[in-house]
């Protein structure tokens, strides 16, 4: 039988990534960041110069990409063929090239095994937009992470804040709605909360109320 697994789907910035990485230390499970995965892809299409609306040559890539996560003290080295790219991967501009590709289905089930090879005991917390509907629909608990817009281009801007990176308020918040309309209305794996999956509104809630409540659904479950 496949290792349990979590699946944590919702919007960008809703705080899937930070609650994901502590429910998965919580727990000493394994963590798959799958917008990692499609952000990796962008980035490898950009290095390569692939022009990408060629669905076919950006799926090809993507089905030879060389990547690696390396957990470290409190994250994760993310490396592509060999190199650290955990902040390049993180820029905005990647992002939305990530959100083009990911809406191409040769993409997608391109990186599906990939995705789903992360299932190794004791189990896995996956973070993404279709955790639940497609990649792990047999997940044990699913769960679905909203926050309104604003809320979220806040949430990004203090991230990149604190990581040192510049972005001005209202561009992150046209880009957070821009990724949001082509997610959820993209024909192949829309965002979108699986029929079984429990969702929590965040954009009143702290990370720790967040915590509090996936951890209490857990021990409901497990
Ligand atoms: O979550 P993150 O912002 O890193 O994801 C980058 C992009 O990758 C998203 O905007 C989305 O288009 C795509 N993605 C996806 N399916 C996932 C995870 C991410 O389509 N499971």
């Amino acid at each position: 039988a496949m290792a349990p697994v979590i699946a944590i789907d919702g919007p960008g910035g809703a705080g899937k990534g930070t609650i994901s990485r502590r429910i998965a230390e919580t727990l000493g499970w394994h963590l798959l960041d799958s917008g990692a995965i499609y952000r990796l892809a962008a980035l490898d299409c950009e290095r390569r110069q692939l022009p990408i609306d060629d669905e076919a040559l950006v799926a090809h890539a993507a089905s030879e990409l060389e990547i690696d996560f390396i957990p470290v003290d409190g994250g994760t080295r993310i490396l592509l063929g060999g190199d650290d790219v955990s902040q390049a991967i993180r820029n905005e501009a990647i992002g939305a090239i990530a959100s083009r590709i990911a809406a191409y289905p040769v993409v997608r089930s391109a990186l599906l095994e990939r995705q789903r090879d992360f299932a190794k005991a004791p189990g896995l917390v996956a973070d993404g937009r279709d955790m639940g509907t497609v990649v792990f629909p047999d997940a044990s608990l699913k769960i679905f992470l909203t926050a309104s817009a604003d809320e979220r281009a806040r949430r990004r801007h203090r991230q990149l804040q604190e990581a040192g990176i510049h972005a001005s308020l209202p561009d992150l918040l046209e880009e957070i709605k821009a990724r949001d309309d082509r997610d959820m209305n993209r024909s192949s794996s829309p965002l979108v909360a699986a029929e079984d999956a429990v969702t929590l509104d965040t954009t009143e809630l702290s990370i720790e109320d967040v915590i509090t409540r996936i951890t209490a659904l857990i021990s409901k479950r497990h």
